[in-house]
């Protein structure tokens, strides 16, 4: 595995406990709100945290330059995605969308022009530093039916039913307890919603080292699952139609003996109505 030196703005942090992973994600996620993406260096923690990785240089990658047009600089240059989660599904006027791990809002203000002044999109982020940009970005846009909360999503403040469909971009492998996050976005679709995501996946177990590196684990490698856990998963909360939409291999992992095994899907799922 690549040496990695010690930096001071990211401590080196064991992955041992869910808090310190959630630490870790916040730490590296308040850099790319206050900095951009392309700011952060390359410490070997790959996909969303390196400039030359797969998340970058990330807006031009994923979006369209119209798409890029209707969103603010900033929202573009803190995407840290790995799909285009807005691009796999319609979203429609006056629906209530929901975007997981909403980072700058750029998916947010993609799905604002969609749904339309009589729909509302509802972003979920648990870092500050970011819940902060994307209210900047919004209200440089003056997109009023956007709005953004600070929270984790293992546990969402919405209502059961609320929402028409779930939106996220490369986030759900950060999160320390996916099955949860799963059964909170089944809890707060409406029956018939659906679930629109982009995600990192693995094809095989990466090696031990790798899985417990936090540095691996915040730049969307050592938590991302293999695709049929993952898959499962989604099942297992209750989801139905599970579609892999696209399927790319990712430059995330550089030229590691392992990184053939790094994808980056695209994926819908329904809930039955
Ligand atoms: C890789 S960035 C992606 C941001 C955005 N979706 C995009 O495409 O630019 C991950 C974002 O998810 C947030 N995040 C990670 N784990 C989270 C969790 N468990 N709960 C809420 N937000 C989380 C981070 O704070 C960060 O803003």
């Amino acid at each position: 595995m690549t040496e990695r030196t010690t930096r001071p703005d990211m401590p080196a942090l064991q992955p041992t406990e869910a808090t310190d992973i959630r630490s870790a994600v916040q730490q590296r996620y308040t850099l790319v709100a206050e900095r951009g993406l392309q700011a952060i260096p390359d410490d070997g923690g790959g996909c969303c945290g390196t400039a030359e990785s797969c998340c970058s240089p990330n807006a031009e990658r994923l979006y369209s330059p119209e798409e890029i047009d209707a969103v603010t600089d900033a929202a573009a240059a803190a995407s840290a995605g790995c799909g285009n989660p807005i691009a796999i599904g319609e979203l429609r006027p006056g629906e209530t969308i929901l975007d997981l791990g909403s980072g700058g809002g750029i998916d947010c203000f993609l799905a604002a022009r969609q749904v339309g002044p009589t729909g509302r999109v509802i972003g979920i982020d648990m870092t500050p530093a970011m819940i902060d940009l994307a209210r900047k970005n919004a209200a440089t846009l003056e997109a009023h039916n956007v709005v953004f909360k600070l929270s984790q999503i293992e546990s969402l403040p919405e209502p059961d039913g609320s929402v028409d469909a779930i939106i996220s971009n490369c986030v759900i492998n950060l999160a320390p307890d996916k099955p949860r996050v799963f059964a909170e976005a089944f809890r707060v679709l409406r029956p018939g919603g659906r679930l629109h995501v982009s995600d990192i996946v693995v094809t095989e177990e990466l090696p031990l080292e790798v899985q417990a590196d936090v540095s691996q684990w915040t730049g969307c490698i050592a938590g991302a699952q293999v695709q049929d856990t993952y898959l499962g998963q989604m099942a297992d909360a209750g989801f139905s139609d599970i579609e892999i939409v696209t399927s790319v291999p990712t430059s995330s992992a550089g030229d590691e003996p392992w990184a053939h095994a790094v994808r980056s899907i695209s994926v819908r799922a329904t809930k039955p109505s």
